[in-house]
């Protein structure tokens, strides 16, 4: 009886945890759309633009933002957390799930 208590309860907290979970593949789609052509294919910083720009787009693979300082900069712009207005806010482009869908990509590209 506890096992069954215990098990239903693990299963449901399973079940919330990924119901909230970011979406990468759809955090991919829209970062190959927007990012890449700055950021590169791999987050490297090697995009096509790249070569124009000064400062460079940061190289994602070595980020030291969390989650949360993703999705600011992401959603605000480079302004916004003293950096270059070059990375611009793309809080009107994106939605916040989306946002986040982005963020969660990209700590994947490490
Ligand atoms: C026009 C080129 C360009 C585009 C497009 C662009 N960025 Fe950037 N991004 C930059 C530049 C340049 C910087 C570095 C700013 C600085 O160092 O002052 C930057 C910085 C960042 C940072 C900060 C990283 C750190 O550790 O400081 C993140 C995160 C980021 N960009 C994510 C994104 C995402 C996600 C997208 C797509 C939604 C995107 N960028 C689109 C140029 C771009």
């Amino acid at each position: 009886m506890k096992l069954t208590v215990v098990l239903v309860f693990s299963l449901s907290l399973l079940l919330s945890m990924n119901a909230s979970a970011a979406d990468v593949a759809a955090g991919k789609a829209k970062y190959d759309t927007i990012c890449a052509s700055c950021h590169g294919a791999t987050g490297k910083g090697d995009g096509l633009a790249a070569v124009a720009l000064t400062p460079k787009p940061a190289d994602l693979s070595k980020t030291l933002l969390d989650s949360a300082g993703l999705a600011n900069i992401i959603k605000n712009g480079g302004p916004a957390v003293g950096k270059s207005p070059i990375m611009a806010g793309f809080g009107g482009t994106l939605s916040d799930v989306e946002i986040e869908n982005v963020a969660a990509y990209i700590k994947t590209l490490k």
